[in-house]
């Protein structure tokens, strides 16, 4: 089965929406130039939720073909929940897809399996794609776990899932130690890990939904790696933090992708 491969833009914190709709115009100019084919790679952005809005108004303005989704979602439909957004606000601005379970977010706030499955849940209820993040720490890396431990992630999340509800997830692997740092996964790595994710998927859920899962590599991706990793077979594109700041560097990754 074919997948076409995606090219995801993490802005994290960074970028006011002045900045976030500069970027988007620079980057649908770069790829118009460069007579980008977006039926063979989708390109996705996550700006931060207070960007979201004027990326939205950009984007359907401009008749852009770039997508667009969330860092993060509640939990809850709405309620006395200061500071939270639900699933259906993002929505409502156009999202496509929700990043679920990132690391950064895992690790600085009370987020755990629990939390993320019901984000899930929440972002699949609005129509919307979750995209998973799952990825061993250095200490597993260590211990030779790392395989088992994403699997682990993956299925922890996953395994009250229906098929129709899995075919619909995207997952991304990166490696904690790889996010930030610039020491990306090897290719063989990274495809590992990838295979040994859809294997599991095709275990729980069988061959339609394991060849419809997108995967995608996160951690240090950059043009000068990305050829190399999207060569491997289980390899569906890129997560990306730093080079998704880069307008120049982003607009490379997505030719080569
Ligand atoms: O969401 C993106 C990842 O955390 C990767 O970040 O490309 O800066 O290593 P990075």
């Amino acid at each position: 089965m074919q997948r076409v491969p995606m090219v995801a833009g993490n802005w994290k914190m960074n970028f006011d929406h002045r900045e976030a709709t500069a970027f988007v115009q620079k980057l649908a100019w770069n790829l118009k130039n460069r007579k980008f084919r977006y039926d063979r790679c989708e390109v996705a952005l996550f700006p931060s939720f207070t960007s979201l809005r004027s990326v939205q108004v950009l984007v359907q303005s401009d008749r852009l073909r770039i997508h667009y989704g969330a860092q993060n979602v509640s939990v809850t439909s709405q309620g006395a929940f200061t500071g939270d957004v639900s699933a259906d606000m993002l929505a409502a601005l156009g999202c496509e897809y929700v990043i679920v379970g990132h690391s950064e977010r895992r690790k600085y706030h009370p987020e755990d399996d629990a939390n993320i499955v019901d984000q899930v849940r929440a972002v699949l209820a609005d129509d919307m794609v979750p995209i998973l993040c799952v990825g061993e720490s250095f200490e597993e890396r260590r211990q030779g776990i790392e395989l088992d431990f994403a699997v682990g992630q993956v299925h922890d999340v996953t395994r009250d899932l229906s098929d129709e509800e899995a075919s619909r997830m995207i997952v991304a692997y990166e490696p904690v130690w790889a996010i930030g740092t610039g020491m990306v996964a090897t290719p063989q790595s990274a495809q590992d890990a990838a295979h040994a994710i859809r294997e599991s998927l095709r275990k729980q859920f069988g061959d339609q939904v394991a060849d419809t899962v997108r995967v995608l590599y996160g951690g240090s991706v950059t043009s000068k790696n990305a050829v190399e990793l999207i060569g491997e077979p289980d390899v569906d594109g890129f997560l990306i933090g730093g080079a998704a700041l880069d307008v120049n560097e982003l607009t490379h990754i997505c030719m080569q992708t």
